[in-house]
């Protein structure tokens, strides 16, 4: 035991007399860079008196990003200036060419560390190489940054994670947290899903209802069956805002804010308000309960689209985002089978059904259809689950892809932006470990998804053409809400798992070796620890 302990602090060497100690950087983290080359000169040695140095105003936040990750990952206080330095300095600069979009290079030789790129992004992840690399355990005086010549850029532009906050609500202080978790993870789409049966999470200025009574349920089901409910009235949701302060936070670690407003299915709490935008005219309750409910929006209403435009309206205006998220997921079409106004809709505008749909789900097409009209009318463009694609929406609409390789396939061949979040690879709200003992009694299924698998996922399938291939711009994980009541479990689900992921959106497939990627894992857990983030340490 004792020769382990000594092997472990062997890290730290002492040196200058015995007193200061110093301990090395290391660039093998989680992504891996595309390319590291160590070169034979001296390292640098990173101190109190290093500076951060940056010319270009644009990069100050990330001059101050720099700083306090150093603090964090090594205890060591260095200041910036926006003056030129030669030597015991970070050099952030912006390049005008030779550096992919979002890609960085970084050069260390003994007197200074330079990282650039082409945009603000790109320095953002040279810093979050830097900030990796750094030996976080180590409480060393000095850390020794060897000589190295760093070039890397990412596979995917859309790099994304799902927060379910309609089933439970986070804290706005929670919400910065999970996208400081993104950022390590070089994500830089934060897909907030703000709506659902079971509570209205978004302030809606025209429609105080929509929070006064859409945010708060009567109580919460618990586990999944059997008709149990803890009784106990639940609620909460997000100003305008606490929305803007959200987006800015997320745009400084380069991260875009996608709203979800999921419609015409996952609407209880809409209806709850607005009975007159339901089939059957109500009344309807904000649900208690899990599952997919048989009460959506009425396609036949005009009151609907009023409503629903209303309230895109004051989401456009809160996010900029190019993409709105409509959701168009699980909406059963009983109620639409039923409904005179639904009915006439389909009439009035010769909807009909198709060998493989009815005429109901050809309404739904119907309905995306005019409400991307209005969103793109306003410069945004739709994203949404598959049933965007069943739709007949513009090419412009991005479609998240939950199912396997062949709705892939399709939706790349359409022309679509595809988003891959395979359920069985990147549906984080269920357990990753597969005696359901170890784990929280959450997600009831037995089902598991191990890092293991995660990192298996392929995204892109064999056998598309260029042009289609570059149709997948991306890779997302998901945070469904039902049984993720707080950020403590939010984290317990996502880490490590979403190492495995950011692997997958960020590195060349060629470069991808589970055994190496286990190698490199813990340097990304020193991290979580030093942030006490809440990980599953029982990798399977
Ligand atoms: C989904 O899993 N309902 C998008
Ligand atoms: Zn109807």
């Amino acid at each position: 035991m004792k020769q382990i302990i000594s092997a472990l602090t062997l890290t730290a060497i002492a040196c200058i007399n015995g007193h200061a100690t110093t301990a090395d950087s290391d660039f093998r983290i989680v992504p891996i860079p595309k390319s590291i080359e160590l070169q034979s000169g001296k390292p640098f040695i990173l101190t109190g008196s290093t500076v951060v140095s940056y010319q270009d105003n644009a990069l100050q936040r990330n001059a101050v990003f720099l700083t306090e990750y150093i603090k964090d990952g090594t205890g060591i206080t260095v200041s910036t200036t926006q003056q030129k330095t030669k030597s015991n300095a970070i050099q952030l600069e912006l390049v005008d060419a030779g550096i992919e979009p979002e890609g960085y290079r970084i050069a260390v030789n003994d007197k200074k560390i330079t990282i650039s790129a082409t945009d603000k992004a790109g320095i953002f992840y040279g810093i979050q190489t830097l900030r990796k690399s750094l030996p976080y355990d180590s409480q060393a005086d000095t850390v020794r940054v060897p000589s190295a010549i760093i070039n890397d850029h990412p596979r995917m532009s859309y790099r994304g994670m799902l927060l379910d906050c309609g089933r439970h609500f986070f804290p706005v202080e929670d919400i910065k947290t999970f996208i400081d978790i993104l950022a390590l993870h070089n994500m830089n789409i934060f897909h907030w899903h703000l709506t659902e049966d079971q509570g209205w999470r978004f302030e809606v200025k025209k429609y105080p209802e929509l929070t006064e009574i859409g945010s708060k349920r009567r109580g919460t089901e618990i586990g999944w069956c059997c008709g149990l409910n803890d009784n106990k009235p639940y609620g909460g949701y997000y100003t305008q805002d606490d929305c803007r302060e959200i987006v800015s936070y997320a745009a400084d670690r380069n991260i875009t804010v996608i709203p979800e407003i999921d419609m015409p299915g996952h609407t209880q709490s809409l209806l709850a308000c607005f009975p007159e935008a339901g089939c059957t005219g109500g009344p309807y309750e904000v649900s208690d309960h899990w599952g997919v409910h048989e009460d959506i929006l009425c396609a036949g209403s005009e009151r609907t689209f009023e409503i629903v435009e209303d309230i895109l309206d004051e989401v456009c205006d809160v996010f900029p985002s190019a993409y709105i998220n409509i959701g168009g997921d699980e909406a059963p079409k009983t109620r639409w089978q039923a409904c005179p106004k639904c009915q006439q809709r389909i009439s009035d505008e010769g909807i009909k059904a198709s060998d493989n749909r009815t005429a109901e789900s050809a309404l739904q097409g119907y309905f995306t259809k005019r409400v991307e009209k209005y969103l793109n009318e306003k410069g945004r463009k739709i994203i949404g689950w598959n049933e965007i694609l069943e739709s007949g929406a513009n090419a412009s609409s991005g479609i998240m892809n939950r199912y396997g390789e062949e709705a892939t396939i399709e939706a790349a061949k359409s022309g679509h932006n595809v988003i891959v979040n395979t359920t069985a690879f990147c549906y984080f709200d269920y357990p990753q470990r597969a005696d359901l003992r170890l784990e929280p009694k959450l997600f009831p299924l037995g089902f598991c998804i191990p890092i293991s698998r995660v990192y298996q996922l392929e995204p892109i399938p064999a056998g598309l053409t260029a042009e289609e291939e570059a149709n997948i711009i991306g890779v997302q994980a998901n945070v469904w809400g039902e049984f993720i009541s707080n950020l403590m479990l939010a984290q317990y689900q996502m880490l490590p798992r979403m190492a495995a992921t950011c692997e997958t959106q960020w590195i060349a497939p060629d470069q991808k070796v589970y055994h190496d990627f286990m190698r490199r894992l813990p340097k990304m857990t020193k991290i979580y620890d030093t942030h006490s983030y809440v990980w599953c340490h029982g990798l399977e």
